[in-house]
């Protein structure tokens, strides 16, 4: 390979698995399929970046258990079933050169929502009931995820080791489905994210309080889905590197979590940030948001927080 060609168009090697180029797709939710299984949206949606001759192509959020899907006609794993679409598109994909990874996910008290592009607005208790498949807000303590959210049902120990045991069996499905790539959802206040923030987990067992306690279910089930998931294929997790609220999830938690992530088996850590509360919060400066304030001085130009001078 030259070394003149930018290094966005190097191949790179992660395990067994030699991407062409470096462009990735991030995963987008789609609401296109049907009970969780990709239809022809799917093949085209995922099948044109192919065409397009990205390196490594993203599916979307892609539910573990019904209960926790995002919104209304997500992909799903949760089902035998749901392989064999998923392969097709696969298939379709790897005739192009690229290769592709599933993201699996449980929206916890997330999940049921308005598409993002409808707003995103949690769907009413109602509306869900209504659904032909099952829905249900898991979290780990009875706190709603925002105005219009239904507070969810806090998971005992064994709603905790059956939320584990869904990563696992939808990882053994994508690997039949011919997937190159897992990637964990623990972003955007899902369910794994909100275990991670203090903002969200105010539990007094094992699972709760201190950070290394918040930290048990993400590292269980990258562990778990890591021995279950071949060794010459490489694990992703989708972090969301800071809440944006004041006291909630912070950088330093990430860089921490990322270390034991590795330790796992875990090859990338996919940064993004936010999803656990609409609200975010304000600096005490009240002149910027809390996870990155930047207040102007008099003349308009930007200065650090006096709040904050760490930053
Ligand atoms: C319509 C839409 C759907 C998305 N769905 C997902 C998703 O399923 N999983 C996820 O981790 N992020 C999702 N995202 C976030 C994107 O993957 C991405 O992180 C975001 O658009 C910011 O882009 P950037 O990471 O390139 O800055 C979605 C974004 C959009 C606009």
């Amino acid at each position: 390979m030259s070394d003149s060609l930018p290094l966005l168009f190097q191949p790179l090697r992660l395990r067994g698995l030699t991407l062409a180029n470096r462009v990735v797709i991030s995963p987008m939710c789609q609401h296109a399929a049907d009970r969780g299984h990709a239809t022809p949206w799917h093949m085209v949606h995922l099948g044109k970046f192919a065409l397009g001759g990205a390196g490594l192509i993203l599916t979307e959020s892609t539910a573990v258990d019904p209960r926790g899907r995002i919104g209304t006609a997500d992909l799903g794993l949760w089902n035998d079933s749901q392989i064999a679409p998923l392969k097709a598109v696969v298939d379709f994909v790897h005739a192009q050169g690229s290769a592709i990874g599933v993201q699996l996910a449980h929206a916890g008290r997330k999940a049921g929502s308005e598409p993002l592009w409808e707003g995103g607005a949690a769907l009413s208790d109602a509306r869900m009931a209504a659904d032909e498949e099952p829905w249900e807000r898991l979290g780990p303590s009875p706190l709603a995820a925002g105005p219009g959210w239904s507070a969810p049902r806090a998971l005992d120990a064994d709603g905790v080791a059956s939320v584990v045991k869904h990563f696992v069996d939808a990882t053994v499905r994508a690997d039949k489905a011919g997937f190159d790539v897992v990637e964990l959802h623990f972003g955007h206040g899902y369910l794994v994210a909100s275990f991670l923030s203090p903002n969200a987990n105010h539990r007094g067992d094992a699972l709760g309080g201190s950070r290394d306690n918040r930290m048990w279910l993400a590292l269980e089930i990258a562990q778990r889905v890591r021995a279950a998931w071949p060794a010459a294929k490489p694990l992703f997790c989708r972090l969301s590197a800071v809440d944006g609220t004041l006291d909630g999830w912070s950088l330093d938690d990430s860089v921490v979590l990322a270390r034991e992530l590795k330790r796992c088996g875990v090859d990338v850590v996919d940064c993004s940030s936010g999803g656990l509360t609409e609200e975010r919060a304000r600096c005490p400066c009240r002149a910027g948001w809390a996870f990155r304030c930047r207040s102007r001085n008099a003349s308009g130009a930007r200065r650090k927080c006096p709040r904050r001078p760490s930053e």
